[in-house]
């Protein structure tokens, strides 16, 4: 039997992740403020996303899901922040080419600001301070001052979070985004260049202008859906205080909504059945998405299931796996077995990035472009081995010119990655790693039609 839900019933459950504070008064202020500003999101945006994610359950539409492990308070300017959204924008072009069908787009963007460590401290030459959890919660800078955990920042996350999400939307509605000037999604150091990604990307980018062209020509009119795009948002709804404080009922009197983001994701590391996170997920009405390693039992995420979607919701529930290259075909297929078996309705997308993390000599994290390949690509057939079908990608992403992958067209080496690794915590693939990822998924996409 189930007990009654309410936006702090998850204080009765064990929550792992979550930051100490010193002075729980100032935190209570903080808290109150952030309840009384407005909402991000709407409820009515939210049910979108669910209608479109139940559309891509049924293989209508695919999900594009991508931007950076962790946003960072600095970062919250003009540039990162419309180079994300153009590099999302362009490989929506390429995978919509072979997909033929509605890509949707979603941001780990405007919120991802609250990360899980694997360990609770962090020692560096015989000293030990409190790990990093994220801007949102404390300093990235070796020292015991940053790496307090402040409430205030809360309230500065909040804003960063406004601040990017308005940006994108005047990008996403206005003329910025209009297919009719795919132009203005060109990355301001790939225009002149000859790479065989981006020569690839020119070719699309025409043969879609005379496309277009030619439908209109027919058609005797512009057509206005071609003007805009659906851009949603989401990140790890991992600090709970903070994520509660944005739950808030529905003036339409049909429950509550994190109004903080389209789609909040369950970690890895916080899934537990009987935990806060779980809690607080199964009451909230947004689409919710569970990060699954192999280390889940079929068992287990059958009850998730039943947990996040009792009434078997089309588009409720995501699954993104991310089991890592060397580890998806002995581990995905029993779970997609058990999911199949329970006619559960689900989403699957593959997380090519977090199983695939590995350090080099020098002791940087990396990730080699050929394991996300191929993680992503046996994705495909696995799923399609067993009856079932991909429906999305979760990539770790950005639209600046870094080396912290190693592979990819230009051949990123080990030694490259000191040119420009900017990240603080996950490798990200960069703009034509990035790029062909999505010509990759549009191949795999056009074979499956048929
Ligand atoms: C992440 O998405 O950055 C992350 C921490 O992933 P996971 O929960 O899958 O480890
Ligand atoms: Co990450």
């Amino acid at each position: 039997m189930s007990h009654s839900w309410s936006p702090t019933s998850w204080k009765n459950f064990p929550a792992s992740q979550q930051p100490t504070y010193a002075d729980q008064s100032a935190l209570d202020t903080v808290l109150g403020q952030l309840r009384r500003l407005p909402p991000l999101v709407t409820s009515w945006e939210i049910d979108n996303l669910t209608q479109r994610i139940s559309e891509a359950q049924i293989g209508n539409a695919w999900i594009l899901q991508g931007g950076d492990c962790a946003e960072t308070f600095d970062q919250c300017q003009t540039e990162p922040i419309a180079s994300k959204l153009k590099l999302l924008l362009q490989m929506s072009l390429a995978i919509v080419f072979g997909a033929r069908k509605r890509i949707v787009r979603i941001g780990r963007m405007a919120g991802q600001y609250a990360k899980p460590r694997s360990s609770e401290t962090e020692t560096q030459n015989g000293i030990t301070l409190p790990c990093y959890r994220g801007d949102i919660v404390n300093r990235y800078e070796f020292n015991e001052q940053s790496r307090i955990p402040t409430p205030e920042y809360l309230l500065r996350g909040y804003e960063r979070s406004a601040l990017t999400l308005n940006f994108i939307r005047a990008l996403s509605e206005g003329g910025f985004a209009d297919l009719h000037h795919p132009e203005n999604w060109n990355l301001l150091f790939v225009n002149e260049a000859k790479g065989e990604v981006a020569m690839r990307y020119r070719e699309l980018v025409k043969s879609l202008g005379d496309s277009i062209r030619f439908m209109e020509t027919i058609l005797h009119e512009s057509t206005p859906e071609l003007k805009r795009v659906d851009f949603f948002t989401s990140h790890e709804a991992l600090h709970l205080d903070y994520e509660t404080a944005l739950t808030r009922e529905s003036i339409r009197g049909i429950g509550y909504y994190n109004m903080g983001t389209h789609l909040p994701w369950i970690g890895e590391r916080t899934r537990q059945l009987n935990g806060a996170h779980v809690e607080y997920f199964r009451g909230i009405r947004n689409p919710v998405a569970v990060k699954v390693s192999g280390a889940i039992h079929p068992e287990e995420l059958l009850e998730l299931l039943i947990k996040l979607n009792p009434d078997d919701k089309p588009g409720k529930v995501t699954l993104i796996h991310r089991m890592g290259r060397a580890r998806i075909e002995s581990q995905l297929p029993v779970l997609i077995e058990a999911v199949t078996k329970s006619r559960r309705p689900v989403l699957w997308v593959c997380d090519p990035m977090h199983g695939n993390t590995v350090s080099t000599s020098v002791g940087r994290k990396t990730r080699r472009f050929d394991d996300i390949v191929d993680e992503l690509k046996l994705s495909f057939a696995i799923h399609r081995a067993c009856g079932s079908a991909l429906g999305g990608a979760h990539l770790e992403l950005t639209g600046e010119n870094v080396t912290e992958c190693v592979g990819g067209s230009r051949g990123i080496t080990e030694s490259d990655l000191e040119s420009a690794y900017q990240t603080q915590l996950d490798p990200r693939l960069n703009y034509e790693q990035a790029l062909e990822i999505a010509f990759e998924i549009s191949n795999q996409l056009s074979q499956q039609r048929f």
